[in-house]
């Protein structure tokens, strides 16, 4: 069986975004794949984060796979940390990656901001521990949101670059799995701007913890332009507000951006943002509720994760002893 894995950051504001982009799509594919989630807590701490914030997040990351619908039963869910393969491996593949693929990574440019010097090396070499987290399992397929997209094509060419060095077919290359309509959700007040956890204002994103009233006033909110809504694909032309709040609905509503479009062709903004409020709140509000619930008493979703670490190294250290084995490590018996 083809086997998945996907991870997600655990730092603070989970938002539409990630659910669309990511965690929906995981509880569509997990009954075809052998799947494995991760909160990839390592991969925080490239950039400051408070102890015992991170630990929150941690389990709240966890909590909203679970709520969202990944079954635990069925799925490996872990957090990074607690798999050393994860780190091991990063090395390996960083003695392998030239500077100059890293330095063609846009996030790292965006993150590090105008003090590049300032950047921590961990931030420089994020996506080598990405490629490590996929290629640790073997996995084939990643689903992901768009903007990892290039993390997933320097996976793939680390994955290459390690298969020729050793002379073996060992790593597959995992393919990029970028599905549905809500693939670049923007923030809602600049559809320009991807909502991003890290967004200074609380108005550009839905979190998945908001609450009904919070959900409904920031759609009001959000930022449109003054002309009634399309009726036909070109007319979204130029509209990148548009854009972002049809695709969204559509994406809630399981519909296509036609039919979307065809739903609310001529409609004012207003009326148009009532529905997609009701329609956030009512797929959004049982999830936000059932994570609250998991982290009140967090020792469910604790044992989800000790449960997950166990079966992700069972997994990872076989892996690892034949890439030592390949690289020339000696294991003095
Ligand atoms: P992160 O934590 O930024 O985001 C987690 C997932 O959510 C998707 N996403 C979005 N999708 C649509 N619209 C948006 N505005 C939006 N914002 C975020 C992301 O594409 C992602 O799928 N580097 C990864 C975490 C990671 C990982 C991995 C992913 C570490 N190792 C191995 C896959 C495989 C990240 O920072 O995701």
């Amino acid at each position: 069986m083809n086997r998945i894995f996907s991870g997600i950051q655990p730092t603070g504001n989970l938002h539409l975004g990630n659910y669309l982009g990511a965690i929906r799509n995981w509880v569509g594919l997990q009954h075809d794949y052998d799947c494995i989630f991760c909160i990839v807590d390592l991969h925080a701490i490239t950039l400051p984060q408070d102890p015992a914030g991170l630990r929150a997040s941690t389990r709240e990351v966890a909590a909203a796979y679970i709520a969202a619908g990944v079954d635990p039963d069925h799925c490996t869910i872990f957090n990074q940390s607690t798999v050393a393969g994860h780190s091991q491996l990063a090395w390996v593949l960083g003695c392998l990656t030239p500077l100059g693929w890293l330095n063609r990574m846009t996030q790292f440019k965006e993150k590090a901001g105008k003090q590049k010097d300032m950047a921590g090396l961990g931030l420089y070499s994020y996506p080598v521990l990405m490629a490590a987290d996929i290629l640790l399992y073997k996995a084939t397929h990643v689903p992901v949101g768009e903007d990892q997209k290039q993390h997933l094509e320097l996976a793939r060419d680390i994955a290459g670059a390690f298969n020729r060095a050793y002379g073996v077919e060992y790593f597959p290359l995992p393919e990029p799995q970028i599905l549905g309509t809500a693939t670049r959700v923007m923030s809602l007040r600049d559809g320009t701007k991807k909502m991003s956890k890290s967004d200074p204002s609380d108005y550009s994103r839905i979190n998945m913890t908001d609450d009904a009233e919070t959900v409904a006033l920031k759609i009001r909110r959000a930022k449109t332009d003054p002309l009634p809504l399309p009726d036909s694909v070109e007319g979204l032309a130029d509209r990148p507000e548009a854009e972002n709040l049809l695709d969204i609905y559509a994406a809630l509503a399981s519909i296509d951006r036609d039919a979307a479009i065809a739903e609310f062709a001529g409609a004012q903004f207003s009326g148009f943002k009532e529905k997609l409020a009701d329609l956030a709140v009512s797929v959004l509000g049982p999830i936000g509720a059932e994570m609250k619930r998991l982290v009140a008493a967090p020792d469910h979703v604790d044992a989800i994760l000790a449960r997950g670490a166990e079966r992700a190294n069972a997994v990872a250290a076989p892996h690892l002893a034949e890439i030592y084995e390949m690289v020339g490590m000696l294991r003095p018996q």
